[in-house]
Protein backbone atom coordinates (compact mmCIF):
# COMPACT_ATOMS: atom_id res chain seq x y z
CA UNK A 1 0.00 0.00 0.00
CA UNK A 2 2.95 2.59 0.94
CA UNK A 3 4.96 2.35 -1.78
CA UNK A 4 1.41 2.79 -4.00
CA UNK A 5 1.05 6.52 -2.66
CA UNK A 6 3.69 7.89 -4.81
CA UNK A 7 1.91 6.10 -7.98
CA UNK A 8 -1.00 7.87 -6.78
CA UNK A 9 0.60 11.36 -6.34
CA UNK A 10 2.08 11.13 -9.90
CA UNK A 11 -1.35 9.65 -11.23
CA UNK A 12 -3.45 13.27 -10.25
CA UNK A 13 -0.65 15.10 -11.02
CA UNK A 14 -0.46 13.81 -13.89
CA UNK A 15 -4.59 14.42 -14.56
CA UNK A 16 -4.52 17.98 -13.67
CA UNK A 17 -1.50 19.05 -15.90
CA UNK A 18 -3.81 17.09 -18.59
CA UNK A 19 -6.75 19.32 -17.33
CA UNK A 20 -4.70 22.44 -17.61
CA UNK A 21 -3.69 21.83 -20.90
CA UNK A 22 -6.68 20.94 -22.42
CA UNK A 23 -8.52 24.44 -20.44
CA UNK A 24 -5.25 26.12 -21.41
CA UNK A 25 -6.32 24.81 -25.20
CA UNK A 26 -9.97 25.77 -25.40
CA UNK A 27 -8.99 29.37 -23.63
CA UNK A 28 -6.00 30.07 -26.30
CA UNK A 29 -9.00 28.70 -29.40
CA UNK A 30 -11.86 30.80 -27.97
CA UNK A 31 -9.12 34.00 -27.99
CA UNK A 32 -7.13 33.08 -31.48
CA UNK A 33 -10.99 32.41 -33.25
CA UNK A 34 -13.78 33.65 -31.60
CA UNK A 35 -16.12 33.64 -34.29
CA UNK A 36 -16.27 30.16 -35.06
CA UNK A 37 -18.94 28.93 -33.14
CA UNK A 38 -17.41 29.25 -29.89
CA UNK A 39 -19.82 30.17 -26.84
CA UNK A 40 -18.75 33.67 -25.92
CA UNK A 41 -18.62 34.12 -22.39
CA UNK A 42 -20.71 37.12 -22.44
CA UNK A 43 -23.31 38.67 -24.65
CA UNK A 44 -21.58 42.15 -26.10
CA UNK A 45 -24.84 44.01 -26.48
CA UNK A 46 -24.56 45.92 -30.22
CA UNK A 47 -22.42 48.96 -30.58
CA UNK A 48 -21.69 48.54 -26.89
CA UNK A 49 -19.34 51.57 -25.95
CA UNK A 50 -17.52 50.20 -23.53
CA UNK A 51 -14.28 48.20 -24.56
CA UNK A 52 -14.11 46.62 -21.04
CA UNK A 53 -17.58 44.44 -21.83
CA UNK A 54 -16.07 43.14 -25.30
CA UNK A 55 -12.84 42.68 -23.20
CA UNK A 56 -13.96 40.01 -21.33
CA UNK A 57 -14.15 37.63 -23.88
CA UNK A 58 -11.35 38.86 -26.04
CA UNK A 59 -8.96 39.59 -22.95
CA UNK A 60 -5.88 39.72 -25.68
CA UNK A 61 -7.50 41.65 -27.83
CA UNK A 62 -8.30 44.72 -25.54
CA UNK A 63 -4.89 44.51 -23.73
CA UNK A 64 -2.74 45.70 -26.61
CA UNK A 65 -5.80 47.86 -27.62
CA UNK A 66 -5.10 49.53 -24.07
CA UNK A 67 -1.39 49.91 -24.78
CA UNK A 68 -2.29 52.56 -27.40
CA UNK A 69 -3.38 54.82 -24.32
CA UNK A 70 -0.06 54.55 -23.39
CA UNK A 71 2.58 54.45 -25.98
CA UNK A 72 4.94 57.13 -25.44
CA UNK A 73 7.49 57.01 -27.72
CA UNK A 74 8.70 59.48 -30.61
CA UNK A 75 10.27 58.37 -34.27
CA UNK A 76 11.74 60.61 -36.40
CA UNK A 77 8.86 62.06 -38.08
CA UNK A 78 5.74 60.18 -36.00
CA UNK A 79 5.45 58.15 -32.92
CA UNK A 80 2.97 58.52 -29.99
CA UNK A 81 4.26 61.57 -28.09
CA UNK A 82 1.89 64.59 -29.05
CA UNK A 83 4.40 66.92 -30.04
CA UNK A 84 3.24 70.80 -30.39
CA UNK A 85 4.40 70.78 -34.39
CA UNK A 86 3.58 74.58 -34.87
CA UNK A 87 6.92 74.41 -32.11
CA UNK A 88 8.85 71.94 -34.37
CA UNK A 89 8.22 74.18 -37.53
CA UNK A 90 6.88 77.73 -37.56
CA UNK A 91 6.39 78.25 -40.98
CA UNK A 92 2.97 76.12 -40.31
CA UNK A 93 1.78 79.50 -37.87
CA UNK A 94 1.94 81.42 -41.30
CA UNK A 95 0.40 79.09 -43.83
CA UNK A 96 -2.29 78.86 -41.29
CA UNK A 97 -2.49 82.21 -39.78
CA UNK A 98 -6.32 82.91 -39.37
CA UNK A 99 -6.95 79.53 -38.47
CA UNK A 100 -7.27 77.90 -35.82
CA UNK A 101 -4.68 75.61 -36.80
CA UNK A 102 -2.45 78.03 -36.59
CA UNK A 103 -3.02 77.85 -32.55
CA UNK A 104 -2.70 74.18 -31.72
CA UNK A 105 -1.43 71.45 -34.16
CA UNK A 106 -0.30 68.21 -32.34
CA UNK A 107 1.14 64.91 -33.46
CA UNK A 108 -1.31 62.40 -33.54
CA UNK A 109 -1.08 59.50 -30.68
CA UNK A 110 -3.15 56.86 -29.58
CA UNK A 111 -6.79 55.57 -30.18
CA UNK A 112 -7.38 55.57 -26.32
CA UNK A 113 -6.19 58.90 -26.09
CA UNK A 114 -8.64 60.56 -28.67
CA UNK A 115 -11.38 61.46 -26.82
CA UNK A 116 -8.68 63.28 -24.33
CA UNK A 117 -7.26 64.87 -27.29
CA UNK A 118 -10.03 66.40 -29.07
CA UNK A 119 -11.18 67.61 -25.76
CA UNK A 120 -7.96 69.11 -24.42
CA UNK A 121 -7.15 70.71 -28.40
CA UNK A 122 -7.07 74.69 -28.44
CA UNK A 123 -8.98 74.35 -31.85
CA UNK A 124 -12.69 73.66 -29.84
CA UNK A 125 -14.09 76.83 -28.73
CA UNK A 126 -18.40 77.00 -28.13
CA UNK A 127 -19.28 77.15 -32.02
CA UNK A 128 -17.40 73.49 -32.26
CA UNK A 129 -20.21 71.47 -34.29
CA UNK A 130 -20.47 67.60 -32.13
CA UNK A 131 -19.28 66.73 -35.67
CA UNK A 132 -15.77 66.86 -34.21
CA UNK A 133 -16.84 63.84 -32.44
CA UNK A 134 -17.16 61.55 -34.96
CA UNK A 135 -13.84 59.70 -34.86
CA UNK A 136 -12.77 60.20 -31.68
CA UNK A 137 -15.35 57.93 -29.31
CA UNK A 138 -16.86 54.13 -29.35
CA UNK A 139 -19.75 55.89 -28.44
CA UNK A 140 -20.82 57.36 -32.04
CA UNK A 141 -22.08 53.54 -33.69
CA UNK A 142 -25.02 53.76 -30.97
CA UNK A 143 -25.88 57.51 -31.42
CA UNK A 144 -25.63 57.03 -35.28
CA UNK A 145 -28.42 54.69 -34.95
CA UNK A 146 -30.40 56.51 -32.48
CA UNK A 147 -30.42 59.68 -33.71
CA UNK A 148 -29.48 59.72 -37.24
CA UNK A 149 -25.63 61.43 -38.73
CA UNK A 150 -27.84 64.90 -39.80
CA UNK A 151 -29.31 65.16 -36.08
CA UNK A 152 -25.82 64.06 -34.47
CA UNK A 153 -24.14 66.67 -36.69
CA UNK A 154 -26.50 69.44 -35.33
CA UNK A 155 -25.77 68.90 -31.63
CA UNK A 156 -23.07 71.76 -30.42
CA UNK A 157 -19.47 69.81 -29.42
CA UNK A 158 -19.99 70.67 -25.37
CA UNK A 159 -23.90 69.46 -25.51
CA UNK A 160 -22.74 65.60 -27.37
CA UNK A 161 -20.29 65.60 -24.58
CA UNK A 162 -21.98 64.70 -22.27
CA UNK A 163 -23.10 61.59 -24.14
CA UNK A 164 -19.60 60.83 -24.74
CA UNK A 165 -16.93 59.01 -22.37
CA UNK A 166 -15.72 56.07 -24.34
CA UNK A 167 -12.41 56.95 -27.01
CA UNK A 168 -12.43 54.87 -30.22
CA UNK A 169 -13.18 51.21 -29.04
CA UNK A 170 -14.22 47.97 -30.41
CA UNK A 171 -18.03 49.26 -31.35
CA UNK A 172 -15.69 51.89 -33.98
CA UNK A 173 -14.75 48.35 -36.00
CA UNK A 174 -16.59 45.52 -34.97
CA UNK A 175 -19.98 44.34 -35.03
CA UNK A 176 -20.79 42.90 -31.98
CA UNK A 177 -21.55 38.76 -32.15
CA UNK A 178 -20.46 38.33 -35.79
CA UNK A 179 -17.43 40.30 -34.51
CA UNK A 180 -16.66 40.89 -38.05
CA UNK A 181 -15.14 44.63 -39.81
CA UNK A 182 -17.61 46.87 -40.69
CA UNK A 183 -18.51 50.66 -41.89
CA UNK A 184 -19.90 52.29 -38.69
CA UNK A 185 -19.03 56.03 -39.95
CA UNK A 186 -22.51 57.15 -42.24
CA UNK A 187 -19.99 59.65 -44.52
CA UNK A 188 -17.78 56.32 -45.08
CA UNK A 189 -20.83 54.70 -46.30
CA UNK A 190 -22.64 57.58 -48.13
CA UNK A 191 -18.99 58.73 -49.87
CA UNK A 192 -18.66 54.91 -51.27
CA UNK A 193 -21.93 54.89 -52.52
CA UNK A 194 -20.90 58.23 -54.36
CA UNK A 195 -18.58 56.05 -56.11
CA UNK A 196 -20.92 53.24 -57.23
CA UNK A 197 -18.90 50.63 -54.20
CA UNK A 198 -20.61 48.54 -51.72
CA UNK A 199 -18.85 47.87 -48.67
CA UNK A 200 -20.96 44.73 -48.00
CA UNK A 201 -18.89 43.04 -50.83
CA UNK A 202 -15.58 44.00 -49.89
CA UNK A 203 -13.38 40.77 -49.56
CA UNK A 204 -11.71 40.61 -45.84
CA UNK A 205 -8.94 41.90 -46.81
CA UNK A 206 -10.03 45.09 -48.56
CA UNK A 207 -12.01 45.47 -44.99
CA UNK A 208 -9.03 45.54 -43.16
CA UNK A 209 -8.10 48.50 -44.93
CA UNK A 210 -11.46 50.22 -45.58
CA UNK A 211 -12.40 50.24 -41.64
CA UNK A 212 -9.64 52.59 -41.13
CA UNK A 213 -11.19 54.69 -43.71
CA UNK A 214 -13.85 55.11 -40.88
CA UNK A 215 -11.36 58.12 -39.77
CA UNK A 216 -8.06 58.74 -41.88
CA UNK A 217 -9.43 60.55 -44.46
CA UNK A 218 -9.97 63.64 -45.85
CA UNK A 219 -13.53 64.94 -44.90
CA UNK A 220 -15.39 68.75 -44.68
CA UNK A 221 -18.23 69.78 -42.80
CA UNK A 222 -20.80 70.22 -45.28
CA UNK A 223 -23.46 73.18 -44.98
CA UNK A 224 -25.34 75.01 -42.09
CA UNK A 225 -25.87 71.47 -40.49
CA UNK A 226 -22.30 70.57 -40.25
CA UNK A 227 -22.71 67.33 -42.28
CA UNK A 228 -19.89 65.14 -42.23
CA UNK A 229 -18.89 64.37 -45.99
CA UNK A 230 -15.94 62.82 -47.47
CA UNK A 231 -15.59 64.85 -50.41
CA UNK A 232 -14.91 61.37 -52.98
CA UNK A 233 -17.90 62.21 -55.49
CA UNK A 234 -15.47 62.53 -58.38
CA UNK A 235 -12.28 60.36 -57.18
CA UNK A 236 -10.23 60.20 -54.28
CA UNK A 237 -6.86 61.81 -55.45
CA UNK A 238 -6.11 65.52 -54.95
CA UNK A 239 -7.24 66.85 -58.32
CA UNK A 240 -10.47 65.00 -57.55
CA UNK A 241 -10.94 66.55 -54.74
CA UNK A 242 -9.89 69.99 -55.32
CA UNK A 243 -12.48 69.97 -58.28
CA UNK A 244 -14.89 68.70 -56.02
CA UNK A 245 -14.77 71.50 -53.59
CA UNK A 246 -14.10 74.29 -56.01
CA UNK A 247 -17.59 72.61 -57.85
CA UNK A 248 -19.56 73.11 -54.29
CA UNK A 249 -17.37 76.19 -54.04
CA UNK A 250 -16.27 75.39 -50.41
CA UNK A 251 -13.55 77.07 -48.66
CA UNK A 252 -12.87 76.95 -44.84
CA UNK A 253 -10.94 80.56 -44.21
CA UNK A 254 -9.54 83.25 -46.28
CA UNK A 255 -5.94 83.82 -45.33
CA UNK A 256 -5.37 87.33 -43.61
CA UNK A 257 -2.29 88.36 -45.58
CA UNK A 258 -2.76 86.81 -49.11
CA UNK A 259 -6.88 87.28 -48.94
CA UNK A 260 -7.01 83.45 -50.58
CA UNK A 261 -9.86 81.16 -49.58
CA UNK A 262 -8.24 78.13 -48.36
CA UNK A 263 -9.17 74.64 -47.75
CA UNK A 264 -7.91 72.95 -44.44
CA UNK A 265 -6.49 69.06 -45.33
CA UNK A 266 -7.39 66.88 -42.97
CA UNK A 267 -5.34 63.16 -42.79
CA UNK A 268 -5.87 61.41 -45.81
CA UNK A 269 -3.92 58.21 -45.20
CA UNK A 270 -6.61 56.00 -46.66
CA UNK A 271 -6.40 58.15 -49.99
CA UNK A 272 -2.81 58.06 -49.95
CA UNK A 273 -2.45 55.08 -49.41
CA UNK A 274 -5.39 53.64 -52.16
CA UNK A 275 -4.06 55.62 -54.87
CA UNK A 276 -1.37 53.36 -56.43
CA UNK A 277 0.80 52.66 -53.78
CA UNK A 278 3.19 49.71 -54.22
CA UNK A 279 1.81 47.56 -51.23
CA UNK A 280 -1.95 49.00 -51.87
CA UNK A 281 -1.02 47.24 -55.39
CA UNK A 282 0.68 44.00 -54.09
CA UNK A 283 -2.83 43.79 -51.98
CA UNK A 284 -1.43 44.81 -48.37
CA UNK A 285 -3.82 46.49 -46.04
CA UNK A 286 -3.60 49.10 -43.41
CA UNK A 287 -3.70 45.91 -40.85
CA UNK A 288 -1.16 44.33 -42.33
CA UNK A 289 1.80 46.86 -40.90
CA UNK A 290 -0.60 48.40 -38.33
CA UNK A 291 -2.42 45.63 -36.81
CA UNK A 292 0.17 42.77 -37.27
CA UNK A 293 -0.55 39.49 -36.16
CA UNK A 294 1.57 38.42 -32.87
CA UNK A 295 2.21 36.05 -30.25
CA UNK A 296 1.78 35.55 -26.50
CA UNK A 297 2.73 32.61 -25.77
CA UNK A 298 0.53 29.96 -27.91
CA UNK A 299 -2.05 32.68 -28.84
CA UNK A 300 -1.93 34.48 -32.21
CA UNK A 301 -3.79 37.22 -33.16
CA UNK A 302 -4.00 41.12 -34.25
CA UNK A 303 -2.29 43.19 -31.91
CA UNK A 304 -4.60 45.77 -31.37
CA UNK A 305 -2.08 48.22 -30.10
CA UNK A 306 -2.11 50.11 -33.61
CA UNK A 307 1.19 52.76 -33.30
CA UNK A 308 3.89 53.61 -35.64
CA UNK A 309 5.25 50.29 -37.35
CA UNK A 310 8.65 51.57 -37.08
CA UNK A 311 8.16 50.53 -33.61
CA UNK A 312 7.72 46.51 -33.81
CA UNK A 313 8.98 46.54 -37.91
CA UNK A 314 9.82 42.88 -37.00
CA UNK A 315 6.47 41.99 -36.76
CA UNK A 316 4.84 44.73 -38.72
CA UNK A 317 7.53 44.22 -41.76
CA UNK A 318 8.79 40.94 -41.07
CA UNK A 319 5.87 39.09 -42.24
CA UNK A 320 6.38 39.53 -45.46
CA UNK A 321 9.75 41.22 -45.55
CA UNK A 322 13.43 39.22 -44.62
CA UNK A 323 15.37 41.90 -44.59
CA UNK A 324 13.54 44.51 -42.01
CA UNK A 325 16.91 46.87 -41.43
CA UNK A 326 17.20 47.33 -45.80
CA UNK A 327 13.35 48.33 -45.90
CA UNK A 328 13.16 50.23 -42.45
CA UNK A 329 16.34 51.79 -43.68
CA UNK A 330 14.19 52.69 -46.76
CA UNK A 331 11.52 54.12 -45.04
CA UNK A 332 14.02 56.39 -43.27
CA UNK A 333 15.64 57.25 -46.67
CA UNK A 334 12.00 58.22 -48.20
CA UNK A 335 10.77 60.48 -45.35
CA UNK A 336 13.97 62.34 -45.26
CA UNK A 337 13.95 63.00 -48.71
CA UNK A 338 9.38 63.94 -48.66
CA UNK A 339 10.60 65.85 -45.50
CA UNK A 340 13.01 68.25 -47.32
CA UNK A 341 10.96 68.55 -50.44
CA UNK A 342 8.31 69.51 -47.99
CA UNK A 343 10.12 72.03 -46.21
CA UNK A 344 11.15 73.57 -50.26
CA UNK A 345 7.25 73.53 -51.06
CA UNK A 346 6.67 75.88 -47.58
CA UNK A 347 9.37 78.02 -48.48
CA UNK A 348 7.86 78.70 -51.67
CA UNK A 349 4.24 79.35 -49.98
CA UNK A 350 5.94 81.96 -47.54
CA UNK A 351 7.36 83.62 -50.84
CA UNK A 352 3.72 83.63 -52.21
CA UNK A 353 2.34 84.89 -49.46
CA UNK A 354 4.82 87.70 -48.56
CA UNK A 355 4.75 88.40 -52.45
CA UNK A 356 0.48 88.70 -52.19
CA UNK A 357 0.64 91.37 -49.25
CA UNK A 358 3.05 93.05 -50.52
CA UNK A 359 1.61 94.12 -53.79
CA UNK A 360 -1.81 93.59 -52.05
CA UNK A 361 -0.35 96.56 -50.31
CA UNK A 362 -0.11 99.13 -53.74
CA UNK A 363 -3.15 100.41 -54.07
CA UNK A 364 -2.28 100.60 -58.19
CA UNK A 365 -1.84 96.69 -58.13
CA UNK A 366 -3.77 95.02 -61.23
CA UNK A 367 -6.51 93.48 -59.02
CA UNK A 368 -7.23 90.69 -61.51
CA UNK A 369 -3.50 89.46 -61.33
CA UNK A 370 -3.55 89.79 -57.48
CA UNK A 371 -6.87 87.23 -58.08
CA UNK A 372 -4.94 85.05 -59.95
CA UNK A 373 -1.68 85.05 -57.10
CA UNK A 374 -4.32 84.15 -54.73
CA UNK A 375 -6.39 81.30 -56.69
CA UNK A 376 -2.99 79.91 -57.25
CA UNK A 377 -1.85 79.76 -53.69
CA UNK A 378 -5.42 78.16 -52.63
CA UNK A 379 -4.21 75.68 -55.47
CA UNK A 380 -0.49 75.17 -54.08
CA UNK A 381 -1.32 74.79 -50.52
CA UNK A 382 -4.45 72.30 -50.41
CA UNK A 383 -1.86 70.17 -52.38
CA UNK A 384 0.91 70.69 -49.57
CA UNK A 385 -0.87 70.19 -46.76
CA UNK A 386 -2.63 66.95 -48.39
CA UNK A 387 0.84 65.58 -48.07
CA UNK A 388 1.91 67.16 -44.90
CA UNK A 389 -1.59 65.82 -43.09
CA UNK A 390 -0.74 62.74 -44.05
CA UNK A 391 1.02 61.26 -41.26
CA UNK A 392 3.53 59.04 -42.54
CA UNK A 393 5.67 61.43 -44.28
CA UNK A 394 5.28 60.52 -47.80
CA UNK A 395 6.30 56.33 -46.80
CA UNK A 396 2.98 55.31 -48.28
CA UNK A 397 2.76 56.33 -51.52
CA UNK A 398 6.20 58.03 -51.89
CA UNK A 399 5.87 58.23 -55.66
CA UNK A 400 2.48 60.26 -55.02
CA UNK A 401 3.99 62.56 -52.17
CA UNK A 402 6.81 64.11 -54.27
CA UNK A 403 4.58 64.20 -56.99
CA UNK A 404 2.32 66.54 -55.51
CA UNK A 405 4.39 68.65 -53.63
CA UNK A 406 6.63 69.32 -56.69
CA UNK A 407 3.23 70.82 -58.40
CA UNK A 408 3.06 72.50 -55.01
CA UNK A 409 5.92 74.37 -55.40
CA UNK A 410 5.26 74.91 -58.91
CA UNK A 411 1.87 76.62 -58.04
CA UNK A 412 2.99 78.65 -55.13
CA UNK A 413 6.13 79.84 -57.52
CA UNK A 414 3.48 81.12 -60.20
CA UNK A 415 1.32 82.61 -57.09
CA UNK A 416 4.43 84.06 -55.83
CA UNK A 417 5.49 85.21 -59.94
CA UNK A 418 2.29 86.68 -60.65
CA UNK A 419 1.70 88.66 -57.51
CA UNK A 420 5.35 90.68 -58.15
CA UNK A 421 3.98 91.32 -61.72
CA UNK A 422 0.39 92.15 -60.14
CA UNK A 423 2.46 95.49 -58.20
CA UNK A 424 4.51 96.53 -61.00
CA UNK A 425 3.19 99.49 -63.38
CA UNK A 426 0.60 98.53 -65.84
CA UNK A 427 2.98 99.05 -68.96
CA UNK A 428 5.40 95.94 -67.47
CA UNK A 429 3.75 93.64 -66.11
CA UNK A 430 1.60 92.50 -69.20
CA UNK A 431 -1.65 92.41 -67.76
C1 LIG B 1 3.48 48.80 -45.73
C2 LIG B 1 3.17 49.16 -44.37
C3 LIG B 1 2.09 50.18 -44.11
C4 LIG B 1 0.80 50.16 -44.56
C5 LIG B 1 0.14 49.15 -45.47
C6 LIG B 1 0.15 51.30 -43.98
N1 LIG B 1 1.03 51.99 -43.19
FE1 LIG B 1 0.60 53.58 -42.02
N2 LIG B 1 2.56 53.81 -41.65
C7 LIG B 1 3.57 52.96 -42.03
C8 LIG B 1 4.86 53.55 -41.66
C9 LIG B 1 6.22 52.94 -41.87
C10 LIG B 1 4.58 54.79 -41.06
C11 LIG B 1 5.57 55.85 -40.54
C12 LIG B 1 5.67 55.75 -39.07
C13 LIG B 1 6.62 56.75 -38.47
O1 LIG B 1 7.02 57.72 -39.13
O2 LIG B 1 6.96 56.55 -37.29
C14 LIG B 1 3.12 54.90 -41.04
C15 LIG B 1 2.44 55.95 -40.42
C16 LIG B 1 1.07 55.98 -40.22
C17 LIG B 1 0.38 56.89 -39.34
C18 LIG B 1 1.05 57.88 -38.40
C19 LIG B 1 1.69 57.11 -37.28
C20 LIG B 1 2.42 57.93 -36.29
O3 LIG B 1 3.34 57.39 -35.64
O4 LIG B 1 2.12 59.10 -36.12
C21 LIG B 1 -0.95 56.62 -39.47
C22 LIG B 1 -2.08 57.33 -38.77
C23 LIG B 1 -1.10 55.55 -40.43
N3 LIG B 1 0.16 55.17 -40.84
C24 LIG B 1 -2.29 55.01 -40.85
C25 LIG B 1 -2.39 54.09 -41.89
C26 LIG B 1 -3.62 53.75 -42.56
C27 LIG B 1 -4.97 54.28 -42.21
C28 LIG B 1 -3.29 52.85 -43.54
C29 LIG B 1 -4.18 52.27 -44.60
C30 LIG B 1 -4.97 53.22 -45.37
C31 LIG B 1 -1.87 52.59 -43.45
N4 LIG B 1 -1.36 53.39 -42.46
C32 LIG B 1 -1.17 51.66 -44.21
C33 LIG B 1 3.40 51.74 -42.65
C34 LIG B 1 2.23 51.34 -43.25
C1 LIG C 1 -9.46 50.46 -35.45
C2 LIG C 1 -10.28 49.33 -35.71
C3 LIG C 1 -10.37 48.26 -34.66
C4 LIG C 1 -10.70 48.43 -33.34
C5 LIG C 1 -10.95 49.73 -32.60
C6 LIG C 1 -10.77 47.12 -32.79
N1 LIG C 1 -10.48 46.18 -33.72
FE1 LIG C 1 -10.48 44.17 -33.46
N2 LIG C 1 -9.78 43.93 -35.35
C7 LIG C 1 -9.53 44.94 -36.25
C8 LIG C 1 -8.94 44.39 -37.44
C9 LIG C 1 -8.50 45.17 -38.66
C10 LIG C 1 -8.85 43.00 -37.23
C11 LIG C 1 -8.36 41.94 -38.21
C12 LIG C 1 -9.59 41.36 -38.82
C13 LIG C 1 -9.34 40.36 -39.90
O1 LIG C 1 -8.21 40.00 -40.17
O2 LIG C 1 -10.34 39.93 -40.52
C14 LIG C 1 -9.41 42.74 -35.91
C15 LIG C 1 -9.57 41.47 -35.37
C16 LIG C 1 -10.18 41.21 -34.18
C17 LIG C 1 -10.53 39.90 -33.70
C18 LIG C 1 -10.32 38.60 -34.47
C19 LIG C 1 -9.07 37.85 -34.01
C20 LIG C 1 -7.79 38.56 -34.33
O3 LIG C 1 -7.10 38.95 -33.37
O4 LIG C 1 -7.47 38.78 -35.52
C21 LIG C 1 -11.08 40.07 -32.45
C22 LIG C 1 -11.59 39.00 -31.53
C23 LIG C 1 -11.09 41.48 -32.16
N3 LIG C 1 -10.55 42.16 -33.24
C24 LIG C 1 -11.54 42.04 -30.98
C25 LIG C 1 -11.50 43.41 -30.73
C26 LIG C 1 -11.81 43.99 -29.43
C27 LIG C 1 -12.21 43.21 -28.20
C28 LIG C 1 -11.70 45.33 -29.56
C29 LIG C 1 -11.86 46.40 -28.51
C30 LIG C 1 -11.02 46.26 -27.33
C31 LIG C 1 -11.29 45.60 -30.93
N4 LIG C 1 -11.18 44.42 -31.59
C32 LIG C 1 -11.08 46.87 -31.46
C33 LIG C 1 -9.82 46.27 -36.07
C34 LIG C 1 -10.21 46.84 -34.88
C1 LIG D 1 -13.11 55.85 -35.13
C2 LIG D 1 -12.05 56.55 -35.82
C3 LIG D 1 -10.78 55.80 -36.15
C4 LIG D 1 -10.65 54.56 -36.74
C5 LIG D 1 -11.74 53.62 -37.20
C6 LIG D 1 -9.24 54.34 -36.89
N1 LIG D 1 -8.54 55.40 -36.39
FE1 LIG D 1 -6.53 55.55 -36.19
N2 LIG D 1 -6.72 57.30 -35.20
C7 LIG D 1 -7.89 57.99 -35.03
C8 LIG D 1 -7.64 59.22 -34.30
C9 LIG D 1 -8.66 60.28 -33.94
C10 LIG D 1 -6.26 59.21 -33.99
C11 LIG D 1 -5.48 60.27 -33.20
C12 LIG D 1 -5.73 60.12 -31.73
C13 LIG D 1 -5.00 61.16 -30.89
O1 LIG D 1 -4.01 61.73 -31.34
O2 LIG D 1 -5.46 61.39 -29.76
C14 LIG D 1 -5.71 57.99 -34.58
C15 LIG D 1 -4.38 57.62 -34.49
C16 LIG D 1 -3.83 56.56 -35.22
C17 LIG D 1 -2.43 56.25 -35.29
C18 LIG D 1 -1.31 56.99 -34.54
C19 LIG D 1 -0.99 56.22 -33.30
C20 LIG D 1 0.23 56.71 -32.60
O3 LIG D 1 0.51 56.18 -31.51
O4 LIG D 1 0.90 57.62 -33.11
C21 LIG D 1 -2.29 55.19 -36.13
C22 LIG D 1 -1.01 54.51 -36.54
C23 LIG D 1 -3.61 54.83 -36.59
N3 LIG D 1 -4.53 55.67 -35.99
C24 LIG D 1 -3.88 53.82 -37.49
C25 LIG D 1 -5.16 53.31 -37.74
C26 LIG D 1 -5.44 52.12 -38.51
C27 LIG D 1 -4.39 51.28 -39.19
C28 LIG D 1 -6.79 51.94 -38.51
C29 LIG D 1 -7.58 50.81 -39.11
C30 LIG D 1 -7.22 49.47 -38.67
C31 LIG D 1 -7.36 53.02 -37.73
N4 LIG D 1 -6.34 53.83 -37.27
C32 LIG D 1 -8.71 53.21 -37.49
C33 LIG D 1 -9.14 57.58 -35.46
C34 LIG D 1 -9.44 56.33 -35.96
C1 LIG E 1 1.63 41.85 -46.20
C2 LIG E 1 2.95 41.93 -46.80
C3 LIG E 1 3.81 43.16 -46.56
C4 LIG E 1 4.04 43.82 -45.38
C5 LIG E 1 3.46 43.53 -44.01
C6 LIG E 1 5.00 44.84 -45.68
N1 LIG E 1 5.32 44.83 -47.00
FE1 LIG E 1 6.65 46.06 -47.94
N2 LIG E 1 6.23 45.17 -49.70
C7 LIG E 1 5.35 44.13 -49.88
C8 LIG E 1 5.23 43.83 -51.29
C9 LIG E 1 4.39 42.72 -51.91
C10 LIG E 1 6.06 44.76 -51.95
C11 LIG E 1 6.28 44.89 -53.45
C12 LIG E 1 7.42 44.01 -53.79
C13 LIG E 1 7.78 44.12 -55.23
O1 LIG E 1 7.01 44.67 -56.00
O2 LIG E 1 8.88 43.64 -55.53
C14 LIG E 1 6.68 45.57 -50.93
C15 LIG E 1 7.61 46.58 -51.19
C16 LIG E 1 8.23 47.34 -50.22
C17 LIG E 1 9.23 48.35 -50.48
C18 LIG E 1 9.75 48.75 -51.84
C19 LIG E 1 8.76 49.76 -52.38
C20 LIG E 1 8.97 50.14 -53.78
O3 LIG E 1 8.31 51.10 -54.20
O4 LIG E 1 9.73 49.48 -54.48
C21 LIG E 1 9.57 48.89 -49.28
C22 LIG E 1 10.57 49.98 -49.00
C23 LIG E 1 8.78 48.22 -48.26
N3 LIG E 1 7.98 47.28 -48.88
C24 LIG E 1 8.81 48.51 -46.93
C25 LIG E 1 7.99 47.92 -45.96
C26 LIG E 1 8.00 48.28 -44.56
C27 LIG E 1 8.88 49.32 -43.92
C28 LIG E 1 7.07 47.49 -43.95
C29 LIG E 1 6.67 47.49 -42.50
C30 LIG E 1 6.27 48.78 -41.93
C31 LIG E 1 6.47 46.64 -44.97
N4 LIG E 1 7.06 46.94 -46.17
C32 LIG E 1 5.48 45.72 -44.73
C33 LIG E 1 4.67 43.45 -48.90
C34 LIG E 1 4.63 43.80 -47.58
Amino acid sequence: MKNRIPVIILTVIIVALAALLVAQFIFIRNQATPTRGVMPLVEIAAQEPDSAQWGVNFPNQYSTWEKTGTNATRTTYGGSVNFDKLAVDPRLVMLFAGYPFSKGYTEDRGHANALLDVRDTKRVNEKTPGTCYSCKASENPGLWGELGMEAYDKIPFSELGQRINNPIGCANCHEAGTMRLIVTNPALDEALKAQGKDWQTFTRQEMRTVVCANCHVEYYFKGDGKYLTFPWAGGTSIEAIEQYYTDVNFTDWTHPDSGAKLIKMQHPEYEMYSNGSTHYNAGVACADCHMPYTRDGAAKFSTHNVQSPLLNAETACGACHTDVGYVTARVATIQKQVADTMGATEDALVAAITAIKTSAANSAANAAALDEARALHRAAQLRWDFIAAENSMGFHNPEEALRILAAATDLARQAELKAVQAGLPATTSGN
